[in-house]
């Protein structure tokens, strides 16, 4: 129950997601990119700080791996630059860049060692000897691979063979490391183990990582900043609970999160930061700084979390009745769908408590559906086709 309120207002104060350029070990300003006509990219700009954790993360074709060619130099702009360390790096080719990649692929040579793989990049730049096998032993050690640098990757496992394509990434020493869609080939327990793996490692190269998913858990639970987009462009760059409690609009909110959206009606304003919102039969009152005009159409946003079932809510509490369509024990939690009367299917997940009586809905059941007043969102209602 705590702070969601508050994060609300340090996050109006402060302008998510902007930090100082002077922090900044990577810059990425205006990026445009068109194939054949069709707009992959329009102008991108994100500052990346040293050791930062940052996600991408959107739907297969918004851009992802468009971008990270462009930061990595495999692909050229059409309009805008890239800075590494304040110098412009957009007309340089991939391996004059200190930015390396491990893709999802893995992409190792099955006819190379575990240890030559990691070796190839450096010996092309001349290493040889004393000074290359203590580089490639410290990238094999850094991943756990040590004991496996004379396999062949045939015979490695998925999570082994990762393992190698990231030693082999940061063995360069990058100034930044971009991962895409690097877990994607790994079971779920597997992916969890490289998930943890990953946070170290970035915590002890203190190098900033740049991860493209698709899975909204590990980019919440992995990054300190996520970038979300939507098709071609930046929807929201912001930490994982500013894109969370404060989604910047309602794509960001179905992206990220199950979501509740009851639909209404702008009445009036009460001071600064209270909307008077119609929805469906009751006036109910919403927090919310945005500017929003009587008569504007909205959308309530109500995570499942913040919804409340009872019999009997208390008299100022707003709420709708409903029928109990489905209850799910869920461990930790209870989750429940309630047909609400007033059409819309909603989803509640409580925590569970054997003590409280009301945790004995059955299927059919007529509850009140009610919300902890403050944690709404209101979003400007827009075409879900956008
Ligand atoms: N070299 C290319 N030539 C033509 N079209 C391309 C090229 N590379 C990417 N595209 C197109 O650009 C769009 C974005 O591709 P991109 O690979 O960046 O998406 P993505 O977000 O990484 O998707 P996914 O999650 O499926 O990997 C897609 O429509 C893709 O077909
Ligand atoms: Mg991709």
């Amino acid at each position: 129950m705590t702070g969601k309120r508050r994060l609300h207002q340090q996050i109006s104060a402060h302008n998510p997601g902007k930090i100082a350029v002077s922090d900044s070990v990577l810059s990425i300003r205006g990026l445009s990119k068109a194939f054949g006509g069709l707009k992959v990219l329009t102008d991108i700009s994100l500052e990346v700080s040293q050791g930062e954790f940052i996600t991408l993360l959107g739907p297969s074709g918004c851009g992802k791996t468009t971008l990270l060619r462009l930061v990595a130099g495999f692909e050229k702009p059409d309009r805008g630059s890239v800075y590494l360390d304040g110098v412009d790096i957009s007309s340089l080719p991939p391996e004059k860049r200190q930015v390396n990649t491990v893709f999802q692929s893995y992409a190792l040579f099955p006819h190379m060692t575990v240890a030559a793989n990691v070796a190839f990049g450096l010996e092309l730049k001349g290493f040889r000897g004393r000074e290359l096998n203590d580089r490639v032993n410290q990238a094999l050690d850094q991943v756990r691979m040590r004991e496996l640098a004379d396999r062949y990757p045939g015979r490695l496992s998925g999570g082994q063979q990762q393992r190698v394509a990231i030693a082999r990434a940061v063995v360069n020493t990058p100034r930044v490391l971009l991962l895409d869609e690097p877990l994607s080939a790994l079971d779920a327990r597997l992916r969890r183990d490289m998930q943890i793996e990953l946070k170290r490692l970035q915590r002890e190269l203190g190098i900033a990582f740049i991860l493209v998913t698709h899975d909204q858990d590990e980019a919440l639970s992995m990054s300190d900043r996520v970038v979300v987009m939507q098709d071609s462009r930046i929807a929201q760059i912001g930490t994982p609970r500013e894109v969370y409690e404060d989604p910047a609009n309602l794509y960001v909110a179905r992206f990220i999160g199950d979501i509740n959206l009851f639909p209404g009606t702008v009445i009036g304003r009460n001071g600064k930061n209270e909307l008077q919102v119609q929805i469906f039969d009751r006036r109910v009152l919403a927090r919310s700084d945005k500017a929003l005009q009587p008569g504007q159409l909205v959308q309530l946003l109500l995570r499942p979390e913040d919804l409340r079932l009872t019999e009997d809510a208390a008299e100022k509490v707003p709420f709708f009745w409903g029928s109990i369509m489905e209850r799910s024990y869920r461990g930790s939690t209870l989750d429940t769908t309630i047909h609400l009367d007033a059409g819309p299917v909603v989803r509640a997940c409580e925590f569970f408590d054997e003590d409280d009586p009301d945790f004995d809905y059955r299927v059919g059941e007529r509850v009140k559906v009610s919300w902890v007043q403050g944690w709404e969102v209101v979003l400007p209602d827009e075409d879900p086709t956008h």
